[in-house]
């Protein structure tokens, strides 16, 4: 076999990350987290995309000399062309255009949907890869959807939000109860000692397999004005049985549609990915539907189901296998389908 080493740039949202794959195992993956959204309570475009422009380099240079290579060594650059922030994307796709051409080496671009998916397929002791086909859960701070992967670049999303993404929903709510940004962390420490059923809210009736938490985050503004009016200090008292019911709310949703996708399509073997996979609450959950209904779940090393370079890097080698390479002419798309 042969030795490929590709360097992958991950600029979609608000991490810059670079990362080097030799084959199919990660040499190096370095990400830098933007601080400055979290006074804002959530991330401005404007500001990261001035981020990555500052962040890009060192961040490259870093994940080269982790990794222990000299960049003429490289045999591609893949990047994130989309979907994600505009202005975010831009910086990533011309780094990475100016480096593939100054390097005369292909260039392969990423769409970053079908990467949170193929992250499952980066060569890990821990972690087995699951088999086609299998449903993928893509659930984070900008996504929600299932989608049905046949295989490597063969997938159908066949559900997905109507409006906010499952991480938001998580978010919104930690805002309402007065939590920092991202909060979607602090709802699972807190529910860790709350009661679950103690506040149950309304699960939204939408069609088929897609998913709305709009009318979940209202519903909860709602029920906590309501509780405050009668005692200002409800949420203080309750806040682990009020971030367990939240938690709960949020997962009988993504399990309804996972039941019925796994009805729907025959297939038992489900891999989550995306931030809100750090759920514990998830977690548990789905590992007690495998005992249930015999499912099989995958979830990825942490560091993958975050936004990453690696999994963009992954997807970056199936593609020089297939010598699927990108010409110079390539400008980002923010609104990028599978
Ligand atoms: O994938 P990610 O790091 O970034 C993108 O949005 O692409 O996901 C971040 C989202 C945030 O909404 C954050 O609150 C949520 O993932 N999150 C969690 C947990 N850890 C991160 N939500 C619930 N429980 C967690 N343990
Ligand atoms: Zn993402």
């Amino acid at each position: 076999t042969q030795d490929v080493y590709i360097l992958a740039i991950e600029s979609s949202c608000d991490d810059t990350s670079a990362a080097v794959l030799h084959n199919d195992k990660v040499l190096s993956n370095v990400v830098a987290n933007q601080k400055i959204h979290e006074e804002y309570g959530g991330v401005v475009p404007e500001l990261a995309s001035r981020a990555h422009q500052q962040n890009i380099v060192p961040v490259v240079h870093q994940a080269l000399s982790r990794a222990n290579i000299d960049k003429k060594e490289l045999s591609a650059i893949a990047f994130t062309r989309g979907p994600g922030l505009m202005g975010s994307l831009l910086v990533g796709t011309s780094f990475a255009k100016s480096l593939a051409l100054g390097l005369d080496i292909p260039l392969i671009e990423v769409n970053h949907m079908q990467a949170h998916i193929l992250a499952h397929f980066i060569k890990e002791p821990e972690t087995p890869m699951p088999s086609f086909p299998f449903l993928a859960l893509t659930i984070s701070g900008g996504h929600t959807q299932i989608v049905k992967v046949n295989s490597h670049f063969n997938m159908e999303v066949i559900g997905e939000t109507i409006d906010d993404a499952v991480g938001e929903a998580f978010d919104k709510s930690a805002k309402i109860l007065g939590l920092p940004y991202p909060g979607g962390p602090l709802v699972d420490k807190y529910a860790r000692q709350g009661d679950a059923k103690a506040y149950p809210f309304p699960k939204p009736k939408v069609d088929g397999l897609n998913f709305s938490f709009s009318g979940f985050k209202t519903s909860v503004l709602y029920f906590i004005q309501k509780e405050t009016e009668k005692d200002p200090d409800f949420i203080e008292k309750n806040l682990n049985d009020i971030c367990a019911s939240i938690q709960q709310g949020i997962i009988n949703i993504l399990i309804d549609k996972l039941k019925k996708a796994v009805k729907q399509t025959g297939i038992k073997q489900i891999a989550i990915g995306g931030g809100v996979s750090a759920n514990s609450g998830i977690r548990d959950t789905l590992k007690e539907c495998e005992k249930r209904f015999g499912w099989q779940t995958y979830i990825p090393k942490f560091e993958y189901t975050t936004d990453n370079a690696a999994m963009i890097g992954i997807v970056g080698y199936y593609k020089f296998l297939k010598e699927d390479f990108t010409d110079q002419r390539i400008t980002a798309k923010a609104r990028f389908s599978i």
